[in-house]
Formats: structure tokens, C-alpha cells, sequence
């Protein structure tokens, strides 16, 4: 892309957004990032010796990288590679840097970058803010600005800063320290921080204001899991909106409710729907964390969703919000372009029996024009319902444990001033 064109996507950005002013400014995750993560997945699996296929290597990240090129996943949007704990040297090297395992990492961690930029890939890797990361390598106390320039000089896009080992008062400073110290290296770096999640375990204070100011990116809740009751808790708690998310949530800061479990074992088809449809409504950002050398068709299908990913990375990056809940039935909406338009998400948290028959009008939604006309549209086939008026009762059967997700685009939006 040319500098002017650039800035012309900027301009018509901030358009978009009146008022970024309380989101971090590096001029980065406009939308929300998407890629690939490997915690989740992989774990700390640092026994190469067992388990070569699958242990945390640049053998493995090689391979990752290659099937987000090859396999539509880069193409779809999904473009940062990130590496989680367990890739360190257990020691520091004789100037005090991070070191990359020597053994799993035999070409260093430069060299990776270069191959995962040569695939028009990001590269992301893990620091955390303690004296350890949570696994025991060496922790970035002390050396905030050091490891943010070991990040920066290896070409590191993108860093995840765990909580582990360290208390309240390390929370407060340094997860702004490592923002500056980010900044300060001059490259273009996402920051995902852990820092709400910490400051609850160990009953904080938490400023969404500080921390939207502070990071890209930022994690309320503990670690997914790979079964979907762990899917639907966190859908839950942000359909709750404990704190107004709403008002930190947008271009530049996100919340993240952790990674995409679909591909791995834990969810039915259906249920893989949910947490995709769910992730574009709460805008959330989309890290996949499975193992894309052997992911299913049916999964790869609902990841590469074109539709749904156009409702997570919509421009306006409003985040959704519950407004109904009914029995086990709750309504989501979020407004997305083309103006006027709203996306909506009906879900079951019935876990056994038949599909429920929902019916629902828009003039129950917040922001519906009650003189316009809206197509409906399925969102996943990006099938038309046909045309609605706002009184107009829409049916629609909801399986348990699973979602329809719906998109209405007013027909004529010049009546639309939204
Ligand atoms: C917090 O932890 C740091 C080391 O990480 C330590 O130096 C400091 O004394 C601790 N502060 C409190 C209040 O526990
Ligand atoms: C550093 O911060 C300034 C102002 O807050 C911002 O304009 C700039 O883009 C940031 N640079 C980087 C590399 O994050
Ligand atoms: C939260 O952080 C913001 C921004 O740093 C600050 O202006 C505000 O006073 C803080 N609120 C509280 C309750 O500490
Ligand atoms: C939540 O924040 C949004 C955006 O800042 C604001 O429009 C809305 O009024 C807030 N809602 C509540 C209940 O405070």
C-alpha cells in the first residue's frame, strides 16, 4: 500500500470513530487482530526428544506458518503467528537478553521472524511482567526496556505480557512501563496484556480506562479451555458487561475472552458456530489456537467464514451487547456497516432437546428505524430471509447449544442518520 493511500484508510478510519482518544495509541489492531496462538493447543510442550511433531520449536511454528499462507487462513485475515511461553533459554544471556531455547530454536528467533515475514505474516511472542513467566523461563522484572528492544530488534509484531509472578504494585507500573517501552523502540508492536485478569485474581482495583489507554488488547477472565461450557461461560460474562465495555471497547483496545478453540476436539459443529459468531459480535480478537496441520473441513469452513469475519473486523468496531435474554434464549446486536445495519445473534444455552422456535421482531432493537425496511440475511450462507418491516415477526428455530446469526441491512439507507 502507497503512504497516501494509507492515510487515506486512516482518515476514513477515524471517520469512522469519532473519538480514539481513549484507546492506546500506536496506530495499530484498528480492527480486531486475528491469527494464530499457541498456547491453548500446545502447551508448554518443551520435550522435542518425545514429541517432535508437536513440541513448542520453530519446527512447528515453520510448519503453522505455512498452512496460515497455504491454506486460506492468511487470506481470510488471520496474519499474526504467535509464539506462547516455553520458547526462552531458562537463563538470560551474558548482557542480560532473552534467548531463544537454543535447541528447539536451533536458527534463533530473528531467523523465524524473517521466515514468518517472508510468508506476509506477524510474528507474536510471550514476555511476562514477573520475575518468571508462569512456566519458570525468565520473567521481564527489571528489564522492561531491554526485552522491548530484543522484541523490536528481532522483528516481533505483536506481545502477549503475562501476569505470572508479580503482585499489584508490579501490575500498575509496569504494564503501562512495557506500553512506553514498546513505543520507545520506534516498530509497530500490538500489546495484549493480562493485566485485568491479575489485578482481579489478586482482588485489585480494575481501570478499563487505564487499561484500554495501556494495551491493545486485554484479558478479563482465565484461560479457555477446549470444551464448550468454557466457550459459553466467557459469552456469558461479557453478555453480563459487569463493567460498560462498551465505552473501552473499539479500534485500538479490545477485550479478549482468549483464543479460538475451533478445529480441536471440544465442539460440536454447531457449538464452533457459536464461539465464531459470538467472537465477531463481542469483537473479539480471533486467534485460533489448534493444530492447523490436521484441522477438519467443516471447521476450516466456519474459521474462513468470509461473512462472519466481516462482522468481527467491521470498521466501526462496535462491540455487540446482549439486550434480551429469554429462558435460554438471548438476542445480541451490533450495528455494522453499511450504515444502518445490525447484526444479530440469537443463541441457545439449552444444553440437551430440539431446536426452540424463536420469534422476534426488530423493533425491539435499540437502534432499528422504525419507517425502514431491512433485509434479512443468514449470515453464515449469507442467505436473504426476505424483506422485513420492523414489526414484522421473524422465525427462526435456535438448536440447543447453538446459534443463528442474522444480519439486517436497511434497504434504504438514506433514511437511515445513524
Ligand atoms: C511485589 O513484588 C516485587 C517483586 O516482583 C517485590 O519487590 C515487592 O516487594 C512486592 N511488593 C509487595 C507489596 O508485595
Ligand atoms: C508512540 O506513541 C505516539 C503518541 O502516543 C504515537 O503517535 C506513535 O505512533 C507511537 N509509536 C509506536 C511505534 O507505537
Ligand atoms: C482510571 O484511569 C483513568 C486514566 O488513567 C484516570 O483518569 C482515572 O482517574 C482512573 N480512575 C480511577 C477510579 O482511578
Ligand atoms: C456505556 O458506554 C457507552 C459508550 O461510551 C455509552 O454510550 C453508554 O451510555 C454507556 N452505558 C452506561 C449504562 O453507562
Amino acid at each position: 500500500m502507497t503512504k497516501s493511500c494509507r492515510w487515506i484508510l486512516i482518515l476514513l478510519l477515524n471517520a469512522f470513530t469519532s473519538d480514539v482518544s481513549w484507546a492506546l495509541d500506536n496506530g495499530l489492531a484498528l480492527t480486531p487482530p486475528m491469527g494464530w496462538m499457541s498456547w491453548l493447543r500446545f502447551l508448554c510442550s518443551y520435550r522435542c526428544d518425545l514429541d517432535p511433531e508437536n513440541c513448542i520449536s520453530e519446527r512447528l511454528f515453520i510448519q503453522i506458518a505455512d498452512r496460515m499462507a497455504e491454506d486460506g487462513y492468511l487470506d481470510a485475515g488471520y496474519n499474526y503467528l504467535s509464539i506462547d511461553d516455553c520458547w526462552m533459554e531458562m537463563s538470560r544471556d551474558a548482557n542480560n537478553r532473552l534467548q531463544a531455547d537454543a535447541k528447539r530454536f536451533p536458527s534463533g528467533m530473528k531467523a523465524l521472524a524473517d521466515y514468518v515475514h517472508s510468508k506476509r505474516l506477524k510474528l507474536g511472542l510471550y514476555l511476562d511482567i514477573g520475575v518468571k513467566t508462569c512456566a519458570g523461563y525468565p520473567g521481564s522484572h527489571g528489564f522492561i526496556d531491554l526485552d522491548a528492544q530484543t522484541m523490536a530488534d528481532w522483528g516481533v509484531d505483536m506481545i502477549k505480557f503475562d501476569g505470572c509472578h508479580a503482585n499489584l504494585t508490579d501490575y500498575a507500573r509496569d504494564f503501562p512501563a512495557m506500553a512506553r517501552a514498546l513505543n520507545k523502540t520506534g516498530r509497530p508492536i500490538v500489546y495484549s496484556c493480562q493485566w485485568p485478569m491479575y489485578a482481579k485474581y489478586f482482588g485489585g482495583e480494575v481501570n478499563y480506562t487505564a487499561i484500554a489507554k495501556t494495551c491493545n488488547m486485554f484479558r478479563a477472565l482465565t484461560d479457555i479451555y477446549i470444551n464448550y461450557h468454557s466457550v459459553e461461560s466467557m459469552i456469558l460474562y461479557w453478555g453480563s458487561n459487569p463493567y460498560n465495555f462498551s465505552s473501552v471497547v473499539g479500534p485500538g483496545s479490545w477485550n479478549d475472552p482468549d483464543v479460538l478453540t475451533i478445529g480441536n476436539s471440544g465442539l460440536s459443529e454447531k457449538q464452533e458456530k457459536v464461539q465464531m459468531a459470538m467472537w465477531a459480535i463481542m469483537v473479539s480478537p480471533m486467534l485460533m489456537s489448534n493444530d492447523l496441520r490436521n484441522v477438519k473441513k467443516s471447521s476450516r469452513d466456519i474459521l474462513l467464514n468470509k461473512n462472519v469475519i466481516a462482522i468481527n473486523q467491521d470498521p466501526l468496531g462496535i462491540q455487540g451487547t446482549r439486550y434480551l435474554q429469554s429462558g435460554s434464549i438471548s438476542v445480541w446486536q451490533k450495528p455494522v456497516l453499511p450504515r444502518g445495519s445490525i447484526a444479530i445473534a440469537i443463541m441457545s444455552t439449552a444444553n440437551n432437546g430440539n431446536p426452540i422456535l424463536t420469534e422476534y421482531s426488530l423493533s425491539s432493537l435499540p437502534t432499528v428505524r422504525p419507517d425502514q425496511i431491512y433485509e434479512i440475511f443468514e449470515v453464515f450462507e449469507m442467505k436473504s430471509l426476505g424483506l422485513f418491516m420492523p414489526y414484522q415477526i421473524i422465525k427462526v428455530y435456535v438448536e440447543a447449544t447453538g446459534v443463528v446469526l442474522l444480519k439486517a441491512v436497511p434497504t434504504n439507507p438514506q433514511n437511515t442518520d445513524l
